[in-house]
């Protein structure tokens, strides 16, 4: 299968190229998409053998459920049975944007889509290419990030080929996307509000409107109750990372330098994510880096860190050195993602 490839204006894109990827959605094929945060796997969601075809494609387990995009809070009630007061406050305050929301789920939502639970996962995503291909196809389109199960999501429409090509129908390609990481998961069908995956919407900002939110901790279980983002091995590079742990800057940083010239002096080739304001400590050794901005806005940490990685992956680093950045605004869900990344979490 050779991917059409169609290349779009990120800001304002042509109708005229929407359309074809629209249809090739609404005759069951896959289509990757840009979205505000990374790039999706897209097919019909009411759709069985195309969203079997989804697991296929990524290689993923399928107790491992999808995420349903939808054009404007509008569709609520096309993927939800019911859609309390509360999933409304959200969208008003958060849609389009990187927020999931966990409601209970229509029948016709497929038991694949949902891994045989009654609740489904929605989202509107904030990205004009993504809206334009979802009112276009005027199809509930179940997506997960477009990557190989396991490896890290798509931010460029190159990462998209080098996991999937051959595999998928369409590639949108939309230029880089904008938040980089994966959007919050927030369920809602319990008692109490709880993230189960913290992404582009914080912490803080679900606070402000819910006044009290839960988190729920990474831990290893698997199965259909339990998200892959709990899978504690996800989202990883090809090289062995190391995630420093150690919350004190100089601390962690000595601890670095110390493992980094050992590496070096055993033979090994170290890449390094790092932050304008340590690189100088690193300075004199032979490593390959990649940046992830200024520790002032972890935004940008957020944008880089996959590319970051692939990057490194590229370069043939044997071993990928990191540190944590604390859990203020995107930190939370980058420690999230490092946890899940590190081949081994150093104290
Ligand atoms: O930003 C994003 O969310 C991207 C873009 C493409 O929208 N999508 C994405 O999808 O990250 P995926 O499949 O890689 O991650 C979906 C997450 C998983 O952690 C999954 O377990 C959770 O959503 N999820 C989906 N349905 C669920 C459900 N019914 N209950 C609990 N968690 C659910
Ligand atoms: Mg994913």
């Amino acid at each position: 299968m050779t991917v059409q490839v169609i290349q779009v204006d990120p800001i304002h894109p042509d109708p005229e190229y929407i359309r074809p990827a629209a249809r090739a959605l609404r005759q069951g094929k896959l289509v990757a998409f840009p979205t505000e945060t990374v790039y999706g796997l897209g097919a019909d969601a009411l759709n069985r053998s195309a969203v079997a075809r989804i697991f296929e494609a990524k290689g993923r387990p399928s107790y491992d459920p999808l995420i349903v995009h939808l054009a404007g809070a509008a569709w609520l009630e096309r993927a939800a049975a019911v859609v309390p007061p509360l999933a409304l406050r959200l969208a008003e305050a958060f849609w389009p944007g990187p927020l999931t929301l966990i409601l209970a789920k229509r029948p016709e939502i497929p038991d694949l889509v949902t891994s045989g639970l009654d609740t489904v996962a929605v989202r509107v995503p904030d990205h004009p290419v993504a809206l334009a291909l979802l009112e276009a196809a005027d199809v509930l389109v179940a997506a997960p990030s477009a990557n190989r199960f396991g490896r890290t999501s798509p931010t460029r429409a190159s990462h998209v080929l080098a996991d999937l090509e051959g595999r998928i129908d369409v590639l949108v390609d939309g230029g880089e996307t904008r938040i980089g990481i994966e959007s919050t998961v927030l369920d809602l069908s319990g008692p109490r509000p709880t993230i189960l995956r913290p992404g582009g919407v914080t912490r803080e900002q679900l606070l402000e409107v819910l006044g009290d939110v839960a988190v729920r901790a990474v831990h290893s279980a698997g199965g259909p109750q339990s998200s892959p983002g709990t899978l504690r091995k996800h989202y990883s590079p090809r090289a062995v990372l190391y995630y420093f742990t150690e919350p004190e800057r100089e601390k962690a940083l000595a601890g670095m330098r110390q493992l980094i010239e050992e590496a070096v002096q055993s033979g090994k080739r170290v890449g390094l994510l790092i932050l304008e304001e340590d690189r100088p400590v690193f300075d004199d050794l032979p490593v390959v880096t990649a940046s992830l901005g200024s520790a002032r806005n972890l935004w940008q940490a957020a944008r880089r860190l996959y590319a970051g990685m692939r990057s490194l992956d590229e370069q043939q680093v044997d071993v990928i050195f990191v540190r944590d950045l604390g859990t203020d605004g995107p930190g939370l869900a980058l420690r999230d993602r490092l946890q899940r990344a590190a081949s081994k979490l150093i104290p």
